[in-house]
């Protein structure tokens, strides 16, 4: 809704529900994937159910200790980290973890990663199997052992493959997500082939491979050498991923991530193409992060007029209207 001549911006109500490939969520904010673990240390903070969904971190088949410390180094307006997917195992999150988002009430979205199709294809399975899912999100950021340790991301057919190997295990009414690397030429032929291969939408974008060398050791920072970069300094570059991605497949759902401090780079990702964002650096130092950023995004939307976040989701792309801003 815009506002005209009868309504003023004091009328404005700003529902904030979306539906994301079927999924109704109750906010278009919801965590990324590695910062709030599996949900709980957010409790103190917020009602896990109330914000849009949370995204857990990346489980793989075996539990895993993860990479070499440290493990993270702060940068400009950004953050490395080389965590090296540390985490307990697919049956204990399945005992643990889940139940407990379940129970809360909480839109569980369950992200998994493999090192090769088979685990891939076992993962889908499991997490396909298990009740109270919302959605499986498709951490294709992973090396290949089959494949010369190439990431899958990196390779349109290879992304493609491990995303069928999912959704073969994933029920026809549970949406699989499949989250895309930046660290490509060319973002959309990566995006083609995962939704040919049954992904029903994409998470946009992964951490960007970086590097930063302590000047007194005279060394790399990170134990694990390169590491991913996150927050404030990916934003754009996260933006453009949306917008490029969105402006070739205009109908497919699309989360926007990287460097979401606050509703109005919310809106921003909105305005590009996303019909949803999610909220990842920002919560290690604010961890009611998901919710206020939501909040923030009510007052953006009804400060411009709009009843509604699908009001705005790629309304960048349209060419300026002659004679008002939101034509
Ligand atoms: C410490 C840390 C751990 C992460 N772990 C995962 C992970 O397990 N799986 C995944 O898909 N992305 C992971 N990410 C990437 C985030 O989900 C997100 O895509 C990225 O950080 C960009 O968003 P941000 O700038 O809001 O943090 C991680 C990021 C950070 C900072």
């Amino acid at each position: 809704m815009a506002v005209t001549s009868e309504t003023s911006l004091d009328d404005v109500v700003v529902d904030l529900a979306v539906d994301l490939a079927g999924v109704r969520l109750p906010t278009p904010v919801m965590t990324a994937s590695g910062c709030a673990a599996a949900g709980r240390e957010l409790a103190p903070f917020l009602d896990v159910a109330a914000i849009g969904a949370v995204v857990t971190k990346s489980v793989m088949l075996d539990p895993r200790s993860g990479r070499a410390t440290p493990r993270m180094v702060e940068t400009p307006s950004g953050m490395l980290n080389s965590i090296g997917l540390q985490g307990p195992g697919i049956d204990s999150f399945l005992a643990t973890d889940l139940p407990w988002l379940v129970s809360r009430g909480a839109r569980a979205v369950v992200s998994i990663a493999g090192g090769s199709l088979g685990e891939y294809a076992e993962l889908g399975r499991r997490v396909g199997a298990s009740p109270g899912v919302a959605a499986v999100e498709v951490n294709i950021s992973c090396p290949n052992v089959e494949d010369r340790g190439l990431v899958f991301a990196c390779d349109p057919f290879q992304a493609g493959r491990a995303v069928s190997a999912v959704r073969r295990g994933v029920p026809r009414g549970v949406p699989v997500l499949a989250k895309l690397s930046p660290d490509v030429t060319d973002l959309v032929p990566v995006a083609e082939a995962v939704l040919e291969a049954g992904a029903d939408g994409l998470t946009v974008i992964n951490t960007t491979l970086g590097l930063a060398i302590d000047t007194d050791t005279l060394r790399p920072a990170l134990g694990g050498t390169t590491g991913g970069l996150s927050g404030p300094a990916i934003r754009p570059l996260a933006v453009r991923c949306v917008w490029q991605v969105h402006q070739a497949m205009p109908d497919v759902p699309i989360i926007g991530v990287g460097g979401v401090r606050t509703g109005r780079d919310a809106l921003e990702f909105l305005l590009a193409g996303a019909s949803a964002v999610q909220v990842g650096t920002v919560v290690f130092h604010d961890p009611s992060a998901p919710h206020r950023v939501a909040e923030e995004l009510r007052a953006e939307l009804a400060a411009r007029g709009f009843s509604s976040p699908a009001d705005v989701v790629g309304l960048a792309h349209r060419p300026p209207a002659p004679g008002g801003a939101h034509g």
